[in-house]
């Protein structure tokens, strides 16, 4: 095979691995990229324990298998504390079992030799060709994009934009195909024609047991990755994780095309049919190309439907042309009656809360989706053309760490933002309780922090607007069941009318205590300002303190303050909330150093956002000193009744004209 004999493994360059499970880098050796369980967290087996014999035994049962054709093996073997869970996928062209199975040999025996007495390991061997991983817990149906290694082909592409527009076409479209795929097989790749007449070939694949929706966000999360930290600019690159892995390259076929994935979503529902018997497959295979015949007859008639008809009620979130977006704008409205049904016409039983725009109100439409309802109560200063149009810009923005909006109503004066609905509640109800923060320890908080840093990162550089919060704080931070962080209320300012383009305005949106200065007195903010807010939610949520401060007696001590000081003096403990000071205390101490980077007084020295995501994603990334804080006092105590008259509320944002305001120095310098 082409790809094998192609030295191409000599260009990889390890750029950055994620982690959350397992180690932080990947080692490769004879082109075997893997991750022992360095921080230990499954712990060690000893030899020759159940444990060993149950994983010895499953490995050799997995990598004999002559029985499945389809190179996914989910496989278990033992009970309950010593049973062994494993998984081996073959990269979707590696259509020969022989081959598919020994690569999968391969990798075990390397991996237990690389990895001696790990419970938990994950392998790659020969550029993805197969993927070995197992360990003491249920990993089948799980999405896991950690740890994860990225590789780039050092050559820089020429003609970047039609480059990275080609590359980015080519992924999302394969990534469709892949998520829609079945049981047994989650694979797509094809090639493009980019700049100068190349081709440009991709591949993705997931892990079949994983749903279509996770599919397809493992790998949105993984093309995310090409402009920041793995490829940029290079003509290919790898984003491999243990649940899905993507690549592209220039002029460069790395797969084998005659092994033809299954055809792309057709419009029959039946497509998840038990694994062939090994008797039966030609008859599979004559069934299969009648029904993909009809598929695409089904299709073509459809096509040539909708081409008839002029309004189409189809759209697809990614164009940008002017048809769609009218197009979206009717399946994005909603009616007022829905609405109203939906909320039990907006009743206090369904009132969630009042944000800074207006009510929250929880509902469910006629199809069981629950949603969150924003009534606002504001006068958004736009006419209903601009309002719907801005509202269809912020809904194209769509992450996995922020609340997507669904929709808008807008009937007589009645404004309504029509949002996913997130199962727990904020962040703020959690952190700043005194019983409610055991829920949360270190791990869950890291989690979040990460994620609320992606959620920023993505407003700010990877989606196609350019979008500044305003108004991150710890009441619009929610939580799903899995407790992920979800932004609520991003985009407000473009949709209130508040210009994005100027670097400096006359009309502030946000919260006192988690603006920066430069916001609060002159009214300039940036992705910066974002930053600073973002490092106060990072230090509110190790010290369990809200950022008024720490009431001691009659004097209250701002939190910026507090931990500035704590922090010059080595007592960087005192800071950290009792309920987590057993966990990864380095770990804790880095994430407050890069709170502290966030809330510097001069913007300029603040780190962007991508810089905060690295330095989460990699422990060994060197920490520049932090500067003083904004809002820092040296007297240590000093009481804040001042700044706390104008933070009308935690849960209120303010809006507030600068002109009007004389709050230009409620804290001291
Ligand atoms: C794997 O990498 C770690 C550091 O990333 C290193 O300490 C270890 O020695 C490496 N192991 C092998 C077998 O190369
Ligand atoms: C597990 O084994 C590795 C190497 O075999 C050793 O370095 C590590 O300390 C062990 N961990 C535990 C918790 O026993
Ligand atoms: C599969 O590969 C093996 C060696 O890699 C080869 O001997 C065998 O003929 C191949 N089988 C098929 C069906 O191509
Ligand atoms: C990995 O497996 C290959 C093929 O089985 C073998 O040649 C190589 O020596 C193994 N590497 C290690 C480190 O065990
Ligand atoms: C896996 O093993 C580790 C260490 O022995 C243990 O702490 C953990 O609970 C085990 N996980 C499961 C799901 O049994
Ligand atoms: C990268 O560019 C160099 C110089 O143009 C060329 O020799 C090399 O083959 C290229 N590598 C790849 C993988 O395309
Ligand atoms: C193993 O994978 C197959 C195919 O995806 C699936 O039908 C089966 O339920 C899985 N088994 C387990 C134990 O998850
Ligand atoms: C496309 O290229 C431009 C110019 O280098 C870059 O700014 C942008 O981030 C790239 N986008 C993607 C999706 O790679
Ligand atoms: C789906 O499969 C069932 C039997 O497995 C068959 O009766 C039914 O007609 C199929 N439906 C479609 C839409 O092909
Ligand atoms: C398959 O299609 C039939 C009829 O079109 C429908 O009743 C059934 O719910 C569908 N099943 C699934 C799993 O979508």
């Amino acid at each position: 095979m082409a790809f094998i004999s192609f030295p191409f493994s000599l260009f990889l360059l390890i750029v950055l691995s994620l982690s959350s499970q397992l180690a932080n880098s990947a080692n490769n050796t004879q082109n075997f990229h893997y991750f022992c369980d360095q921080d230990n967290d499954r712990g060690n087996y000893t030899d020759n324990s159940i444990y060993h014999t149950n994983l010895k035994t499953l490995l050799s049962t997995l990598t004999s298998n002559t029985q499945i054709n389809y190179g996914f093996y989910n496989f278990s073997n033992g009970e309950n504390t010593n049973k062994v869970y494993a998984i081996g996928l073959c990269r979707g062209d590696v259509k020969n079992q022989t081959e598919c199975l020994s690569c999968l040999k391969g990798s075990s025996n390397n991996l237990t030799q690389l990895c001696p007495n790990r419970k938990e390991a994950i392998g790659w061997y020969e550029d993805e060709k197969c993927m070995l991983r197992y360990s003491n817990r249920s990993i089948f149906r799980l999405m896991e994009i950690g740890p994860a290694y990225y590789a780039s082909n050092p050559n820089i592409s020429t003609d970047l934009i039609v480059f990275n527009e080609t590359v980015r076409n080519l992924l999302d479209d394969l990534t469709k195909r892949a998520s829609s795929g079945d049981s047994r097989l989650k694979y797509a790749a094809d090639s493009a024609r980019g700049p100068n007449d190349q081709t440009i070939y991709g591949l993705v694949q997931c892990t079949p047991d994983l749903s279509e929706a996770d599919c397809n966000s493992c790998l949105v999360q993984s093309v995310e990755r090409i402009p920041i930290d793995c490829c940029k600019d290079k003509i290919g690159g790898r984003v491999v994780r243990p649940s899905c892995n993507m690549r592209f390259e220039t002029s460069f076929r790395f797969y084998d095309p005659t092994a033809t994935p299954p055809p792309p979503p057709s419009t029959t529902n039946n497509t998840s049919s038990p694994p062939p018997e090994p008797g039966k497959s030609k008859a599979t295979t004559i069934i299969a190309i009648v029904i993909s015949i009809v598929a695409i007859m089904v299709l073509i008639l459809i096509c040539i439907y909708l081409r008839a008809r002029k309004p189409s009620k189809r759209f697809t979130i990614q164009e940008e042309d002017e048809d769609d977006e009218i197009e979206i704008s009717e399946s994005l409205q909603f009616k007022l009656d829905t609405i109203r049904d939906a909320t039990n016409d907006f009743s206090d039983d369904n009132k969630l809360g009042q944000g800074g725009f207006g009510t929250v109100y929880r509902g469910t439409l006629p199809n069981g989706q629950e949603i969150g309802v924003k009534r606002l109560s504001k006068d958004s200063g736009q006419g209903d053309l601009e309002f719907k149009n801005e509202v269809l810009l912020v809904a194209k923005l769509q992450h996995r760490n922020l609340v997507r909006l669904l929709g808008f109503c807008i009937e007589g004066r009645e404004r309504l933002l029509v949002y996913e609905y997130v199962h727990n509640k904020s962040l703020d109800y959690f952190i700043f309780d005194e019983t409610k923060r055991v829920c949360l320890n270190w791990e869950s908080r890291y989690k979040i922090i990460a994620g609320i840093a992606r959620g920023i990162l993505y407003l700010h550089e990877d989606s196609r607007l350019r979008i500044i919060h305003r108004d991150l704080k710890a009441s619009n931070i929610l939580l799903d069941e899995e407790m992920n962080p979800k932004i609520a209320d991003f985009g407000m300012a473009r949709l209130f009318a508040v210009d994005q383009t100027q670097e400096n305005t006359n009309r502030i949106v946000g919260t006192y205590g988690y603006m920066a200065p430069e916001y609060v007195m002159h009214g300039q903010f940036s992705v910066k300002s974002d930053v600073f807010s973002f490092g106060v939610l990072i230090l509110e949520i190790i010290s369990g303190h809200k950022n008024s401060g720490i009431r001691r007696g009659d004097t209250n001590e701002y939190l910026l303050s507090f931990i500035w000081r704590n922090w010059r003096d080595g007592s960087p403990t005192n800071i950290i909330d009792p309920t987590i000071i057993n966990d990864s205390v380095n770990e804790v101490l880095r994430c407050i150093h890069i709170g502290l980077l966030c809330v510097q007084e001069n913007a300029a020295s603040r780190p962007t956002m991508a810089s905060v995501v690295l330095m989460l994603n990699s422990h060994s990334l060197g920490l520049s000193r932090p500067s003083e804080p904004a809002f820092y006092i040296d007297s240590g105590a000093v009481d804040f009744q001042d700044l706390m008259v104008v933070q009308s509320s935690e849960h209120n944002s303010v809006q507030v004209s600068v002109n009007k305001v004389s709050i230009t120095e409620p804290y001291p310098r």
